[in-house]
């Protein structure tokens, strides 16, 4: 949207922004301001860096991105608080984050500027929508103005939003009480770590970030598979997002279906599982080739 140029930063095996790169490309552009996106909990954070220098996360593998070691490398870099602008972008996992134990901080506190949920996700929203939280003085100015057909202030760029989605978040909020996202997040995590157990006992290649309710897997090998249970893959990878939803009953029926599909797919010799070490490392592929 803004028309900046982007040089992408790259990411660790676990998806998280690899800090080490991050310094390499900010030393690059150390005359420009810096305005980053850090991803809570993604999919795959791939992240790009603007020449007046940007980073922005994507989704794979459900990882949490080190922002205590972003700052420290802003820091490292020569770039103050006054020089660049920090995103944490929350999505899916950002409205889990808070109702687990011994996780990490993503507060005010610390020199971020914004932060943005998803209110379809896991609060179950009927439409598209979210809440973004952004320090006072950078829309300040857009405040002070009034959107003459609405008679209101607006920091949005359009100077419209859905009246509706605020509803729908309280409705949420409300209905749903603390206990109750406390209870689900804390199932999706234990539902996942069981998921990726019964992965691990098929002989399927699989990674878990600790806290993440993403299970990232080999790629089946059937488009008819892939099609039934709505994977999302990528190159040699696929994932199973854990949400309320999937119970028990649903992963062990997916995962004695996979196993019995895995048993056909590699029946001959000749076809063997796909190495996903690049993608998952080389611990968690069990390819022939990194099979212990
Ligand atoms: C890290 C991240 N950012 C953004 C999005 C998209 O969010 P939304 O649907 O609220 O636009 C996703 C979707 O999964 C995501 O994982």
């Amino acid at each position: 949207m803004y028309r900046m140029e982007c040089n992408v930063v790259g990411t660790l095996i676990s998806g998280k922004i690899d800090c080490g790169d991050l310094k390499f490309k900010l030393l690059q552009n150390k005359d420009k301001p810096v305005i980053m996106n850090l991803t809570i909990g993604s999919i795959d954070n791939q992240h790009l860096i603007n020449s007046s220098s940007f980073v922005i996360g994507t989704t794979i593998k459900g990882a949490i991105d080190d922002l205590d070691l972003v700052v420290e490398t802003l820091k490292e870099c020569g770039f103050q608080r006054n020089r660049f602008y920090i995103h944490c972008d929350g999505a899916l996992f950002g409205v889990m984050l808070p109702f687990l134990k011994k996780v990490p901080q993503i507060t005010f506190k610390k020199p971020i500027d914004s932060v943005s949920v998803s209110g379809h996700k896991f609060m179950g929203c009927p439409l598209p929508c979210g809440v973004q939280m952004v320090r006072i003085e950078h829309i300040d100015g857009m405040l002070s103005k009034n959107i003459e057909y609405i008679a209101s202030r607006d920091a949005t760029i359009t100077g419209s939003r859905n009246g509706h989605a605020p509803i729908f978040l309280w409705y949420s909020l409300s209905i749903k009480g603390y206990k109750w996202f406390e209870k689900e997040v804390q199932k999706c995590v234990n539902n996942a770590h069981y998921l990726k157990e019964r992965f691990k006992k098929g002989g399927v290649s699989v990674m878990l970030n600790e806290l993440s309710n993403i299970v990232v897997f080999e790629r089946p090998q059937d488009d008819g598979f892939i099609r039934h249970w709505q994977l999302a893959c990528e190159g040699n990878i696929a994932h199973v997002t854990v949400m309320p939803n999937v119970t028990l009953e649903i992963l062990d029926c997916f995962m004695d279906e996979l196993v019995a599909k895995r048993s056909m797919w590699f029946k001959d010799r000749g076809k063997q599982p796909p190495c996903a070490a690049s993608q998952i490392g080389e611990e968690n592929c069990v390819c022939p080739l990194h099979k212990c």
